[in-house]
């Protein structure tokens, strides 16, 4: 079965092609990173104007890689919720018209889900040239058209000259960490660590496409803490990255900051971010009425990478704390997956080395996990939506 897989719920636009929920034909994302960039963050009403445009050449480029005609796609999958209202309507309008047009089932996927498919996501077109990276195997995507010369996505940067380009000939790839088919995917019960710029729950998935929520965020996400903290250490949008960057240069135990105190599974990170706050204010000798904005001035370079570090560390650090308590609760637990934007930080893989992560090309948005997510649902009994009808849900849980 092939599906068309579609994504446009923040600032990615992404179309993919993938056969049977594990391999992929095809995946082109168009990022906005750089338009964002300028602006140190997301401007809803950009993002839409921004997804209108490259909308219909991503899913053509998409088709075309794949080798695929209209007449191969079994099925359409497309992101609703949650995310960016005007971002969700280009995606799924599209896909709606597209489903009428070609006379497709059209199926309608949470984001949350797809991130957590990203994992099944593990094997590739027999030509697709896979480079080695100190992440691991990734592939370079032939049809990514977002940063030419960049790595792919928002994965680590890479290090010139350490990557080794294998042309892969007569094979099918499959995930670097699998050694047998039978240990090809995550097993149930899993517990998944979902952690995005919008999002940060930890799941427990007794089988496919059911999902308990077992912790939360009550405040800010993961990934919006890295894009803060960064912007009060003046480093560059998209802040995970960046932190990630720099943090490999700083050191770690430099600046001890408090663990939030949320009792159980929850999460908070809006403390983490204001704690940074006051150790850089602290640092610097300035009041805390000091305009957050011109902290970047009076820290040197030094000072940033170790901070940076400092708060990776305590980040990641929470994360595995709260995973390690999920455990516990959930001793039936086979295997944990991470999945999300923030699943490409190479600390938060070294830290957790028995969890899956998706390659880190697949860790931000993109249109394969979409549809991935989709042939689970189909496997698992869900029925296409109507196109006429087809609703977003900027803000939905995915237990719903
Ligand atoms: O999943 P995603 O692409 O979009 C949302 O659904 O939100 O996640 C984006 C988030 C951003 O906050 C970004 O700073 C973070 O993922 N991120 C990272 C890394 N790469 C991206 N955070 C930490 N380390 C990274 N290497
Ligand atoms: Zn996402």
């Amino acid at each position: 079965m092939k599906i068309l897989g579609i994504e446009t719920s923040c600032d990615e636009t992404a179309a993919a092609v993938v056969e049977n929920g594990t391999r992929i034909l095809s995946n082109v994302v168009v990022s906005q990173i750089d338009i964002f960039a300028e602006y140190g963050g997301v401007i809803p009403e950009i993002a839409a104007r921004s997804h209108l445009e490259a909308m219909m050449p991503v899913i053509d480029k998409a088709l075309n890689d794949a080798g695929c005609t209209w007449d191969e796609i079994d099925a359409i999958a497309v992101t609703h919720a949650p995310g960016l209202l005007g971002s969700l309507l280009v995606g799924t309008l599209t896909a709606r018209t597209l489903a009428i047009l070609h006379d497709k089932p059209l199926y309608a996927v949470h984001h949350l889900k797809s991130h957590v498919y990203a994992n099944w996501l593990n094997e590739m077109r027999a030509d697709a040239e896979l480079i080695f990276s100190d992440a691991g195997l990734e592939f370079l995507n032939t049809s990514y058209t977002g940063r030419p010369g960049e790595p792919p996505l928002r994965g680590e940067p890479l290090g010139a000259g350490r990557n080794i380009r294998v042309k892969n000939s007569n094979q099918t790839f499959m995930h670097p960490r699998e050694t047998s088919s039978a240990a090809r995917h995550p097993a149930f019960p899993l517990l998944a660590l979902v952690i995005s710029g919008g999002h940060t729950q930890i799941l427990y998935m007794p089988e496919h496409n059911t999902f308990e929520i077992v912790g939360t965020t009550r405040d800010d996400a993961v990934g919006e803490c890295f894009d803060k903290v960064a912007k009060i250490l003046g480093l560059p949008y998209p802040g995970g990255p960046s932190i990630a960057k720099a943090a490999l240069e700083g050191d770690p135990l430099k600046y001890k900051l408090p663990h939030p105190k949320v009792e159980g599974l929850d999460f908070s990170f809006s403390g983490l971010k204001t704690a940074v706050l006051r150790a850089v204010q602290k640092e610097v000798g300035v009041p805390i009425s000091y305009p957050s904005h011109k902290l970047k001035e009076l820290l040197s370079e030094q000072q940033v990478r170790d901070f940076a570090a400092s708060f990776q560390k305590t980040a990641v650090d929470v994360l595995c704390e709260k995973l390690k308590m999920a455990l516990e609760k959930y001793p039936d637990v086979q295997s944990v997956v991470v999945a999300g934007g923030v699943s490409a930080n190479q600390a938060l893989r070294e830290a957790l080395p028995e969890a899956y992560f998706p390659v880190p090309s697949l860790s931000g948005d993109n249109g394969a996990m979409v549809a991935a997510a989709c042939y689970y649902e189909i496997l698992s009994g869900v029925k296409p939506t109507d196109p006429y009808k087809l609703n977003i849900y900027p803000r939905i849980s995915i237990e719903k």
